[in-house]
């Protein structure tokens, strides 16, 4: 009994120093506009390359999609004294944080709430600008310093965007803003990312992250600062060092299907995205995959297969630094959207793209202690 008591205190210590913050999987861009009737004629004008993120020489267009329009899951920060509360998209491909503000005039900020530095008592403002590139249109504003709540850390002079000016595309998405959680060296006029204050401010018990997405429910999705919560995996965790500290960019050894190699033949770098909806691939070796799996593409370029063959299809497995991770057709294949395929083709862009497709199959941490990311099947 003495042993119980003192294993059950020992758990509740250790579940205090975790802390969460509950991501809802709310409606994505793509599903806001069809309801508008808006999404063909969109996607006809503005084609979409998801490698423009990482690489402005990707983008198509001045004006288009700034942004993943499969993105779904957004939690609650707020910023200030009081606090005024965002909805914010926590990606792991970029590193800065800023939300929309009461010095943009642009339509997206119009449908979204925007923080207002003049009620704000501990809000220092700069002189400094900052411009961001998601996708093929982009943020501008100024950097300003303020207090930060996340999931109950509160982390004083973080500085963070305040947007100008937002691309249309913004219009359509749930969340407010974004807060980045990549490296400090990937972050937009050198602003130091929220994570970094975190570690430096000492508010967190282990300099890691860990995120769980749920598949099926709106809830239940959540992302742990300082620490692992193993009620979200099953088996141990496999670790992977990051090959680049830029991006959580690790190397991928092959993907193979069925005991071949279907791509990356030769090994290759994949970078691990939740602020990417698909998996993302250099164009030939998507194409041979594409063709592997039996499955054509829509005027738009979407991949899509014949909704009675997704059972008989294979798994794929992406093998990271020698170690398997393996995910079934009902991952890589959306039923409830016409059986289009989370499988994206990146153009020539050689690297590779684990988003939220993966992320979804495996509880994801974050280790910026040891530079590596740990993986573990989702319960
Ligand atoms: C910003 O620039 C203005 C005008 O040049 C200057 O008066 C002000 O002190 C600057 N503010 C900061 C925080 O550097
Ligand atoms: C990644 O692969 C490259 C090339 O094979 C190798 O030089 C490097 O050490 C690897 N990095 C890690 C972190 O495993
Ligand atoms: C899908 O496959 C089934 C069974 O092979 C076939 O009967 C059906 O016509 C196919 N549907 C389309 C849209 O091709």
């Amino acid at each position: 009994m003495m042993k119980l008591a003192f294993l059950l205190f020992a758990l509740v210590a250790l579940s205090e120093c975790l802390h969460k913050i509950p991501l809802i999987k709310g409606k994505t861009v793509r599903q806001k506009m069809k309801e508008n009737g808006l999404w063909e004629l969109f996607r006809q004008l503005y084609p979409y390359n998801p490698m423009a993120k990482f690489d402005s020489s990707f983008a198509v267009g001045t004006e288009s999609m700034t942004n993943d329009a499969d993105l779904s899951y957004y939690g609650e920060i707020s910023i200030g004294t009081p606090a005024q509360s965002f909805k914010v998209i926590f990606d792991t491909g970029s590193a800065n944080l800023w939300v929309p503000s009461t010095y943009c005039s642009s339509q997206a900020c119009t449908t979204h709430t925007k923080f207002d530095p003049e009620q704000s008592s501990t809000y220092e403002s700069t002189n400094q600008t900052l411009s961001i590139e998601y996708g093929t249109g982009s943020m501008t504003g100024v950097l300003g310093y303020d207090t930060v709540q996340v999931g109950g850390i509160s982390i004083s002079q973080q500085i963070f965007g305040l947007s100008e000016t937002e691309a249309d595309f913004m219009n359509y998405m749930t969340a407010d803003g974004i807060l980045g959680l990549a490296y400090p060296e990937c972050a937009a006029s050198d602003a130091t990312p929220v994570f970094d204050n975190m570690m430096t401010q000492e508010l967190v018990s282990q300099d890691l992250f860990s995120i769980y997405l749920s598949s099926n429910s709106e809830e239940g999705s959540v992302v742990i600062f300082g620490g692992i919560d193993s009620s979200y995996y099953t088996g141990s965790i496999s670790w992977i060092p990051v090959s680049s500290e830029y991006y959580w960019q690790v190397n991928m050894t092959s993907v193979t299907s069925n005991g071949e190699t279907v791509a990356c033949a030769g090994g290759c770098q994949t970078i691990v995205d939740t602020g990417t909806s698909s998996i993302v691939g250099p164009s030939s070796d998507i194409q041979n995959l594409l063709s592997y799996l039996g499955a054509s593409e829509d005027q738009n370029g979407d991949a899509f297969v014949n909704c009675s063959s997704v059972e008989s299809m294979p798994d794929l497995t992406f093998v990271l630094n020698g170690q398997s991770f393996t995910i079934p057709p009902s991952a890589y294949v959306s039923e409830s959207d016409g059986c289009t395929l989370g499988l994206e083709d990146g153009g020539s862009s050689q690297l590779w793209i684990l988003g939220d497709v993966f992320i979804r199959e495996f509880y994801t941490i974050f280790d910026r202690g040891n530079n590596q990311v740990g993986l573990a099947t989702v319960v």
